[in-house]
């Protein structure tokens, strides 16, 4: 997903002071019971003028597991009214009649529970729901949207689904859950003059009435329920339906070139980077499609992404939309990497939601870059990125990317982790550890992940076990600290950089960048510190490759130049790790003459921008601002 904060953001403070409220409750499923197969059927639109209610049917495969008694099913379910419930055996038997009207259903942890009069022994079942449902206005769930047409004047309605995070309970009944993974088959009930999409190939219509149709759609591949996605509207494609194709309102067929154009070559892309083409995770088809009410830039279902609008729609020919179009392409890039990041492998709980999001941002600067290089994306993160979530990551209200499982319980501390925590420091991290292995080593590494973890669920350390494989050996550092320290540790590091002996030696300490060392934050935080340089006697402010770390129980590294003394010296070159630099004061003033500096290139670089920021002057803005900002704690 992406854009979270167009809704979230507003609700994060209400949602924070919610936490913990009903802490006594268990928020999370047992494991007894495991789904495999929803067969959903959703009747919608019976009033096509003003769509407001659906009816469901839903049977879920069940598999009743381990030792535990199974005398109740425990689901979630969210504003849907049941029924009828059955529960029947592998042979299509009822296993007990079910009374609806002795279901439970606990409002805090949105669970429904289905007593059972006598236990269950381990093996198949099939549990199924008849209910009615709201098509919604608050864009969760199923709800609905409407746009003018140009030509006609008339008002149009579409249905469209939102499930991330916990919203596929206001559609269905289900085990709402990441790591429940199951196949779905989906039947869509819908009035004539409108067609369905969902993940899946539409494979036929069937008439209902003379003017109902229900339309059948492939089984999708093993998936969390929040990808689940479906839209009821009237729909022009650009493209093959069958494998990848833009689908939006007809008016704006001739303004979906471009997205078409970007979308093809990003998918083609990840297929070589992934060395996984898109087709072989298990679903043929890939569908865009935009809706004119959208909480967020772009939401990726599996096989069906849907964005804003304004994502996908562009003017043929519209050759100033410079920024528009990055816009678009980001957005494209960031959506489509969530078919390997979070749709075929996905975090196994909402505290490592960030193995979603962090490299989902990562390739949307760093994939869009490769593609069209002329946005120059890659010197653009660093300042879009890295400096803006420095601020947030220096305060203590910030949230370590990986929260302990347990503190992450309720539908708000779910929330709570939809950060841009996750995103914009995730993708920073992403980029230091490639930067740090190299990208051979880290594209490898992270190939063999998602190939391991195909249809399956991770914790970070599936991640790590990977890249801890194919770290060079040649960087001497402890891999699991690295790893850890900027994934569970809030914060990040500044490096205090002071010359000594005429400038034959140079320290550099550690201390965690605060921006208010009084606001309760713990200042004592430290870190592995990947440590890269550049002096006026190597120049080179290209390799990235760290020369050395400052480990964590190290107070002092000692950088020392004995044959000829340094003039000046820049660390953090391009500002390839997560961390500040801090200068003093001879240093800092001779960076400011350095000769490098005077080059044309590197001149006026508040005017020219990301370029001069990123390679070289980054430290220089930070050792400014840090001055500024730690002048009560620290004086250079
Ligand atoms: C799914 O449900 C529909 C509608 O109830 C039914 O026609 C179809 O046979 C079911 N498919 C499977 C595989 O159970
Ligand atoms: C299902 O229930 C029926 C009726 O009780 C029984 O005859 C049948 O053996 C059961 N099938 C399985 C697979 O347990
Ligand atoms: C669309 O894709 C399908 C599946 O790959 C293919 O069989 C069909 O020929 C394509 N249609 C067109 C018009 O290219
Ligand atoms: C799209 O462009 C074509 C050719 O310029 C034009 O004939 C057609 O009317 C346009 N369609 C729409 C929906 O604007
Ligand atoms: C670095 O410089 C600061 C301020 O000039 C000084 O307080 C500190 O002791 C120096 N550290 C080293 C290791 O020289
Ligand atoms: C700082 O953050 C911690 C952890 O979230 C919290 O427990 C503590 O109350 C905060 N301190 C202040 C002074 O806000
Ligand atoms: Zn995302």
């Amino acid at each position: 997903m992406n854009g979270w904060g167009k809704r979230t953001g507003l609700r994060l403070g209400l949602a924070l002071l919610l936490i913990g409220v009903c802490a006594g409750a268990d928020y999370r499923l047992g494991g007894s019971v495991v789904p495999s197969f929803y067969n959903l059927t959703i009747d919608v639109l019976s009033n096509a003028d003003e769509p407001t209610v659906f009816n469901g049917e839903v049977s879920i495969a069940v598999q009743v597991v381990g030792t535990a008694e199974v005398r109740q099913i425990t689901l979630h379910k969210d504003a849907i009214d049941i029924e009828e419930c059955w529960l029947y055996n592998e042979s299509g038997d009822q296993v007990q009649p079910i009374d609806s009207s002795q279901l439970t259903y606990e409002e805090a942890t949105q669970q429904l529970t289905v007593p059972l009069s006598q236990a269950l022994a381990n093996g198949a079942y099939t549990l199924g729901f008849k209910y009615t449902g709201k098509i919604r206005t608050d864009m969760a769930g199923l709800f609905s949207a409407s746009y003018v047409e140009q030509d006609t004047g008339k008002t149009k309605w579409l249905a469209v689904t939102q499930m991330q995070r916990i919203n596929a309970r206001l559609v269905f009944p289900c085990f709402d859950e990441p790591a429940f993974k199951a196949q779905f088959q989906l039947q869509i009930v819908r009035p004539s003059g409108y067609e369905a999409i969902s993940n899946t190939k539409l494979l036929y219509s069937s008439a209902e009435s003379k003017d109902r149709f229900v339309d059948h759609f492939e089984v999708t591949p093993a998936m969390s329920t929040y990808l689940l996605a479906f839209i009821i509207a009237e729909y022009t494609a650009r493209g093959n339906v069958s494998e990848f194709a833009v689908l939006t309102r007809p008016e704006f067929y001739n303004k979906t070139e471009f997205s078409f154009q970007v979308g093809q070559r990003v998918v083609a892309a990840y297929d070589e980077l992934f060395q996984q083409p898109y087709a072989s995770l298990g679903n043929d088809v890939l569908q865009y499609a935009t809706s004119p009410r959208f909480p967020h830039n772009g939401m990726e279902n599996w096989g069906l992404i849907i964005y804003s609008d304004d994502v996908l729609v562009k003017e043929p020919g519209y050759t100033d939309g410079w920024s528009d179009k990055e816009f678009t392409i980001r957005i494209i890039a960031h959506e489509t990497s969530h078919m390997w990041f979070g749709d075929s492998v996905t975090f196994s709980w909402w505290s490592y939601f960030w193995l979603n999001e962090a490299f989902a941002r990562y390739y949307e600067y760093f994939m869009a870059h490769q593609l069209y290089p002329e946005y120059r994306l890659d010197e653009q993160f660093v300042v879009r990125q890295m400096q803006l979530i420095f601020a947030t990551d220096a305060v203590n209200s910030t949230q370590p990317m990986t929260s302990p499982e347990a503190s992450i319980q309720t539908p708000s501390q779910i929330g709570y982790k939809f950060s841009s925590i996750a995103y914009a420091k995730g993708a920073c991290i992403v980029r230091m550890w490639r930067n740090v292995m190299g990208a051979n080593n880290f594209d490898t590494a992270i190939r063999n992940y998602l190939k391991q973890n195909h249809l399956g669920n991770t914790r970070p350390n599936d991640l790590f076990n990977h890249l801890i494989k194919n770290w060079p050996a040649d960087q001497y550092v402890n891999q699991e600290h690295f790893l850890s320290d900027f994934t569970e540790q809030v914060g990040y590091p500044m490096l205090i950089v002071n010359a000594s002996r005429n400038n034959h030696v140079v320290y550099v300490e550690q201390q965690r960048f605060l921006l208010n060392r009084g606001d309760g934050s713990d200042p004592d935080l430290r870190y592995t510190v990947p440590i890269t340089y550049a002096t006026n006697l190597a120049p080179d402010f290209e390799n990235l490759t760290p020369k050395i770390y400052h480990h964590k129980p190290v107070n002092l590294v000692e950088l020392s130049f004995e044959e000829e003394a340094i003039d000046w010296i820049v660390l953090n070159l391009k500002q390839s790790n997560y961390y500040r630099v801090l200068y003093d004061k001879p240093l800092w003033d001779s960076l400011q003459v350095a000769p490098v500096l005077l080059q044309p290139q590197w001149r006026a670089p508040w005017r020219t921008g990301p370029r001069l920021s990123t390679i070289f002057s980054t430290s220089l803005v930070w050792a400014t601002s840090t001055t500024r900002m730690c002048s009560n704690s620290w004086s250079t």
